[in-house]
């Protein structure tokens, strides 16, 4: 399996930040944001690995991430998306990068405690269709919303304005090779962008989706409170690494 993150669009939700850099480069806690993706799907056994970004500064990721030496990889692959078309707009032009490969999609600011090991070894065992990861949150509204039924997913709803559950679709994401026939039959959204949303209930309807809950937390970091909390989620994390060796020495 492949891994692709996206990392376009111009991040107007975190204006003035994103004037004059792209959303994912800004620092979460001591690293720049895209790095924290990178490592989910290293960590998931991905080593083949495109970054999706447009923009202004779409140069600058190639300077940062280069060959991914940084993540033990020797080579990355670079794209780049033109004007604002979305996240399924971004995921198409993966398709001469996927070749017929499953890809694991990651949005370039989707951070995870935990790893995504098992259900990506769960979707490279499944013959074909969609996986997608859930994760049960407070506030729905923000997100693609899951309902489901009998164990299944019968429909997702993009941001509704009265959640059907709190399972929060995150934005992980894994999908066989006609995923791009899918994205073709798209047509935008009423804020003019071709959803991700849209994609995954293709793959219900077909009865071809499946799902794994997510353990650990998970945040996005596209508003300045998730920004906020992304930091001090990683910093907690960070320091209780750090510090947990150090409190059992001390105990014993
Ligand atoms: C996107 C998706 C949404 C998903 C979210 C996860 O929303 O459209 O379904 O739940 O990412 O971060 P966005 O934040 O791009 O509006």
């Amino acid at each position: 399996m492949k891994g692709v993150v996206l990392a376009g669009g111009t991040g107007s939700r975190l204006f003035p930040l994103t004037k004059i850099t792209n959303k994912h480069l800004l620092p979460i806690y001591d690293k720049p944001m895209i790095y924290y993706p990178i490592r989910t799907l290293v960590d998931a056994g991905i080593r083949d690995i495109l970054i999706v970004t447009g923009g202004r500064n779409a140069g600058d990721f190639l300077r940062l991430l280069a060959n991914g030496k940084e993540f033990g990889l020797t080579h990355l692959d670079f794209t780049y998306q033109e004007g604002e078309g979305g996240i399924a707009d971004a995921l198409g032009l993966a398709e001469h990068f996927a070749d017929g490969s499953k890809l694991c999609v990651i949005l370039g600011d989707n951070l995870i405690e935990g790893s995504i090991r098992e259900a990506a070894d769960e979707f490279r065992r499944q013959e074909r269709g969609a996986k997608i990861l859930l994760k049960q949150v407070s506030d729905a509204e923000r997100f693609g919303v899951a309902e489901i039924q009998d164990g299944r997913i019968v429909t997702i709803e993009e941001k509704p304005l009265r959640p059907k559950s709190n399972y929060a679709v995150t934005g992980i994401y894994m999908y066989d090779e006609t995923v791009f026939d899918k994205i073709r039959t798209l047509v935008p959204s009423r804020r003019g962008e071709l959803e991700i949303t849209d994609v995954n209930n293709a793959y219900i309807r077909e009865g071809a989706m499946t799902f794994h809950h997510l353990e650990g937390w998970w945040t996005d970091a596209g508003t300045f409170d998730s920004l906020l909390r992304a930091s001090n989620l990683v910093a907690q994390s960070v320091r209780g690494a750090v510090e947990e060796p150090a409190a059992l020495q001390a105990s014993k």
